[in-house]
């Protein structure tokens, strides 16, 4: 088991001297180590049994203290006024003097920067003078963890200190935009939607979710429980369980509702910790009732999308 810390600076001090600590963000669990330091580097890899080819984001306090390793354009500049401390990550090129090791940004020369607006992660983000590498804190292609219970259970046997931050509220992970070409493209669903960086930027965006060139880590097979997913299931689906939305299906004894009141927000708040309970209960099927494909709803039908397709 790891260890559970509340202080921030001290986790900061931890990741600091080389060590990899389970970190709270907005959206989901992150595993944080030194961006700058190899060693740090390739155990995130190890402990999550990432292939190297897919590259971790960089996470700081602000703009400013990226600087110093992407390319600061002026679209990152008009969407962080709006977005940023929150749930965006923004792909941009590299500098020359980069200090995120090319370990971590998997020889690409872009890189993925974040903004988190989690207290304690912004805490543990101002008392370093580096960029903190993090990504989902999940064995690769297991589902994501918002809460440090999460994070004990499916890695705590391979880390040593996770600082714990409550539940993370969005949920979801980031939002990823691509800022790096002269197009702009969505990588990631999230939180922060298409037509909010729309109107934003006044330029149309597309997405790209599928490409597996841009952003390896978008393969098909993700954040899977150890159970079959049936998505759009009808009151008579063959299942052991439901994952409701709205009005719940009568015919199912045993049911999760991820918004009574269909609220996509909170549906995509509580979607994770809903399939990591069912996992623990150890059912063999779950029938996910339809949820609604606009705003978050995007976000989690792609999440769900990639669970049922392991
Ligand atoms: O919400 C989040 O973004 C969380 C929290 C901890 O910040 N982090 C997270 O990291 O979800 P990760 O590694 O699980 O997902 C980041 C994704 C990966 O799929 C990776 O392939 C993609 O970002 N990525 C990283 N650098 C990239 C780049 N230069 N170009 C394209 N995609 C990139
Ligand atoms: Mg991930």
């Amino acid at each position: 088991m790891a260890k559970i810390i509340d202080n921030p600076e001290l986790a900061a001090e931890l990741i600091s001297q080389g060590e990899v600590v389970a970190i709270p963000t907005e959206t989901v669990y992150g595993l944080a180590a030194r961006g700058d330091d190899d060693n740090a580097v390739t155990q995130i890899f190890a402990i999550k049994e990432r292939p190297q080819f897919n590259p971790l984001i960089s996470h700081y306090c602000s703009l400013e203290a990226a600087q110093a390793d992407v390319d600061i354009n002026i679209k990152v500049v008009k969407l962080a006024k709006h977005c940023s401390p929150g749930p965006l990550t923004y792909i941009l090129q590299t500098r020359s003097g980069c200090r995120i090791s090319t370990l971590a940004r998997a020889n690409l020369s872009t890189a993925g920067i974040r903004i988190p607006s989690h207290a304690l992660a912004m805490r543990v983000l101002e008392s370093v003078n580096f960029p903190v590498v993090a990504p989902s804190a999940n064995p690769s292609n297991r589902l994501s963890p918002v809460s440090a219970e999460h994070v004990d259970r499916l890695l705590g046997s391979k880390l040593k200190y996770i600082l714990d931050g409550g539940r993370s509220q969005i949920g979801i992970e980031s939002t990823i935009v691509d800022l790096s070409q002269a197009q702009t493209r969505i990588l990631r669903e999230g939180f922060i939607t298409q037509e909010l960086i729309a109107s934003i930027l006044e330029e149309t965006i597309y997405s790209d979710m599928v490409s597996d060139i841009v952003a390896p880590g978008m393969l098909a097979k993700h954040y899977s429980p150890n159970y079959d997913l049936i998505l759009n299931a009808n009151p008579q689906t063959q299942a052991e369980a439901l994952l409701a939305f709205g009005e719940a299906y009568p015919t199912f004894t045993k049911t999760k509702n991820l918004s009574p009141n269909h609220s996509l927000e909170e549906a995509a708040a509580n979607l994770f910790s809903y399939l990591h309970e069912f996992e623990i209960e150890g059912i063999q099927s779950l029938a996910v009732m339809p949820i609604p494909s606009q705003g978050i709803g995007l976000a989690i039908n792609d999440r769900l999308k990639r669970a049922a397709n392991s």
